[in-house]
C-alpha cells in the first residue's frame, strides 16, 4: 500500500536572496524526503512558497527606497530559479500574496474568532514620536527577558529562540532612528494559546519520534506556560484582518504564513483540477512533515499545531525535523547580517550536486555543521570524483570498450563478487530506514562506504589486467560492479538527482530513475551502454582562495 506524505517546508522571507544555511536547514533535507518517498512508489504533495509579509519584508524595502511589491516579486523570482537549478522538487512553490492564501486565512481567523479561540483586546505598545509609527516585531529592539541577549528583536530573540512580544523587551529602541519609544494603546486580535497548553503537552510528550533537540525544546517552552499572542499588527503591509474598524491594521505575519502550508495545498488541489484533493493530505491516513531551521521551531511544534486544533479536523504535524544551523568560521549564516554563501552565486559558478553532496553529507542535524570552501573543494575530488565517480568511470570504459559497449554476462559468481552484492542489498535497505527516519548524513555516508567497497572489490579483481587473459573473470567483476553502480544510482537519487539521472542513461536505461524503484534492477546482459562520460569534474584548489577572498570583500558591504 502506497503511503501518503506531505511535506511542508518553511517560507523563505523575500527580502534577500538564498543562502547555504537555508538549503541545509530545510530545503535539501526536505527534497531528500521528498524524492526518497516517490522513489518508493508513495504519494507525496511537498508545497512551500514566499513568505512576503511581514517587518523582515517592510525593512528591506525601505532600505532600498522600492516598494514592497517589487522586492518581493524580485526575490520571487530567485527562488523560482534557484529550485529549478539545484533540483528542489516543489509540486508548488506559490507566494503568501494570493488572493487564495487571503482567503484561507481569513477562514482561520474567522472560525478561530467564532469559537472563542481568538479574541479581542487592548494592548500597550512601543510608539516612535519621532518616526510616527506603531514599531511592531523587527521595528524595535531591546534585551530578551529570558537570556538577556542585548538584541533581541520584538518577536524573536535570536539568540535563545523564544518568541517574544514587542512590550516583553527591556530597555526598548525604535530599529530605524534609535530613539527609545513612548507606550501607546492600541487595539488587537489575540490568539487563546493559553487554552491549548493542556491539550499540547500530551501531544508533545507522545511524539517520542522527533528529534531530541525539537522534543526537550518544545516540552520545555510548553512547561513555562502558554501565554496568548497578538495576532494582528499596526501596519499596512500584510494580511487583511476581516473585521470591521481593522482596515488599518494586518494579520501578524506568522500566523497566516503557517497557514500557507493550507492554502497552498489548496491551490495545488485547484491546479490539478479537483480542488477537494488536498483532503488526501490533511485529514485520515497521512503523515504530514514540516522541514524547517531551529529557529521556527516553536511555530511548528506548538502554534500551528493549536491553530489547527482550534479549526478542527486537519492533521497534526507527524515529525518535525528540524535541522541546526550551518556555520561559516564558526559564524551563522544571516541575511540580516550579510555573512552567507549565497545560492544564487554559487550556482552561477558550480553544479549543483557537489553542493548538495557537501550539504547532506556534512548536514547541520544533530548540531551545528561548518561549511567552508576548501572542505568542499576537498570532499568534490576526494570523495565525488575520486570515489564515486571514478567506479562509475572506470567499470563504464572498459566494459564499454572491451565488451561492445553491452553488459557482460557473468561467468562463475566468486565468494568476492558475492559478498559485494550482498552488501549492496544491505546498503539499500539500511539507507531505506534512515531516510525513512529522517537519518539524511547516516544515509550518505552508508551509500558511500558502498561505492568505497566497490573500488576496493574492483582494485582486486583488476578486470583491466584479467581481461587478457581471462575474460570470463573480467566479464564477472564488471558485471557484478555494473549491479553495484545501479545500486548507488538508485540509493544516491534523492540526494544527487542530477548524476544519478545521468548514470542512469549511461547504463542504458529508458526513463526516469524516480520511475523506478527502489531495487537494484541491475542491467540485462546484452543491454546496450552510451558512450561513458565521467559523472563528476575536478575542482581546481585555487578557488578556496578565490571564494573565501569573495567572501571578505562582501562581508564589507553593510
Ligand atoms: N519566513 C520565516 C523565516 O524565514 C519562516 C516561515 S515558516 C512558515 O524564518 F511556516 F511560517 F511559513
Ligand atoms: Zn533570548
Amino acid at each position: 500500500m502506497p503511503e501518503r506524505i506531505f511535506i511542508g517546508v518553511a517560507w523563505p522571507y523575500a527580502n534577500g536572496p538564498l543562502h547555504l544555511g537555508q538549503i541545509a536547514g530545510a530545503y535539501l533535507p526536505a527534497d531528500i524526503f521528498a524524492r526518497y518517498h516517490r522513489i518508493k512508489g508513495n504519494e507525496v504533495l511537498m508545497v512551500s512558497g514566499s513568505d512576503q509579509h511581514g517587518t523582515p519584508v517592510t525593512l528591506r524595502a525601505e532600505k532600498e527606497g522600492k516598494s514592497p511589491e517589487e522586492v518581493v516579486s524580485r526575490y520571487h523570482q530567485g527562488f523560482l530559479d534557484c529550485w529549478e537549478k539545484l533540483g528542489i522538487s516543489f509540486d508548488l512553490f506559490t507566494t503568501t500574496g494570493t488572493r487564495n492564501h487571503a482567503q484561507v486565512v481569513h477562514d482561520l481567523f474567522l472560525t478561530l474568532l467564532d469559537k472563542g479561540y481568538i479574541y479581542k483586546d487592548k494592548m500597550v505598545l512601543p510608539y516612535c514620536s519621532n518616526c510616527r509609527r506603531f514599531l511592531p516585531d523587527r521595528y524595535v529592539e531591546g534585551t530578551c527577558p529570558y537570556c538577556h541577549h542585548p538584541k533581541a528583536r520584538g518577536d524573536q530573540c535570536d539568540e535563545c529562540g523564544k518568541p517574544l512580544n514587542p512590550a516583553d523587551l527591556i530597555d526598548l529602541s525604535c530599529g530605524i532612528c534609535g530613539e527609545a519609544p513612548e507606550i501607546r494603546e492600541s487595539e488587537h486580535y489575540f490568539l487563546r494559546l493559553s487554552s491549548f497548553s493542556e491539550q499540547l503537552k500530551p501531544w508533545v510528550q507522545e511524539q517520542s519520534h522527533w528529534r531530541q533537540n525539537v522534543f526537550n525544546f518544545t516540552l520545555s517552552y510548553l512547561a513555562e506556560g502558554l501565554r496568548d499572542r497578538a495576532i494582528t499588527r499596526d501596519i499596512d503591509w500584510g494580511v487583511s484582518v476581516p473585521v470591521p474598524g481593522f482596515e488599518e491594521k494586518r494579520v501578524y505575519v506568522w500566523f497566516e504564513a503557517v497557514i500557507g502550508y493550507l492554502s497552498a495545498s489548496k491551490e495545488w488541489a485547484e491546479s490539478c483540477g479537483d480542488s477537494e484533493r488536498w483532503r488526501g493530505f490533511w485529514q485520515g491516513d497521512v503523515k504530514s512533515y514540516y522541514f524547517i531551521g531551529k529557529d521556527n521551531i516553536i511555530f511548528h511544534t506548538v502554534i500551528w499545531p493549536a491553530m489547527l486544533l482550534g479549526y478542527g479536523d486537519l492533521n497534526l504535524p507527524y515529525d518535525v525535523p528540524a535541522n541546526e544551523f550551518l556555520t561559516l568560521k564558526g559564524k551563522q549564516l544571516s541575511t540580516s547580517s550579510n555573512w552567507a554563501v549565497w545560492l544564487p552565486d554559487y550556482l552561477e559558478r558550480y553544479d549543483p550536486d557537489p553542493l548538495r553532496y557537501q550539504l547532506s553529507i556534512g548536514m547541520p542535524e544533530t548540531s551545528d555543521a561548518d561549511f567552508s570552501w576548501q572542505e568542499f573543494v576537498r570532499r568534490n575530488n576526494d570523495e565525488l570524483v575520486a570515489t564515486y565517480g571514478n567506479l562509475v568511470h572506470r567499470v563504464l570504459t572498459i566494459t564499454y570498450r572491451n565488451f561492445d559497449g553491452r553488459v557482460p554476462a557473468a561467468g562463475d559468481v566468486d565468494a568476492d563478487s558475492k559478498t559485494l552484492l550482498s552488501k549492496a542489498e544491505a546498503t539499500l535497505n539500511k539507507v531505506d530506514d534512515l531516510l525513512y527516519g529522517c537519518h539524511f548524513r547516516e544515509a550518505m555516508r552508508e551509500a558511500m562506504a558502498l561505492a568505497q567497497e566497490a573500488n576496493r572489490y574492483l582494485d582486486a579483481k583488476a578486470p583491466w589486467k584479467t581481461i587478457k587473459e581471462d575474460r570470463d573473470s573480467a566479464a564477472t567483476a564488471l558485471s557484478t560492479a555494473l549491479g553495484v553502480i545501479c545500486c548507488l544510482k538508485t540509493v544516491l537519487y534523492p540526494f544527487l538527482p542530477f548524476s544519478s539521472g545521468k548514470l542512469h542513461r549511461l547504463l542504458g536505461f529508458e526513463g526516469t530513475v524516480e520511475g523506478g524503484d527502489w531495487s537494484i534492477s541491475a542491467p540485462q546482459t546484452g543491454q546496450k551502454l552510451a558512450s561513458p562520460e565521467p559523472l563528476f569534474t575536478k575542482l581546481d584548489d585555487e578557488i578556496v582562495d578565490e571564494e573565501n577572498n569573495r567572501l571578505e570583500q562582501s562581508a564589507l558591504v553593510p
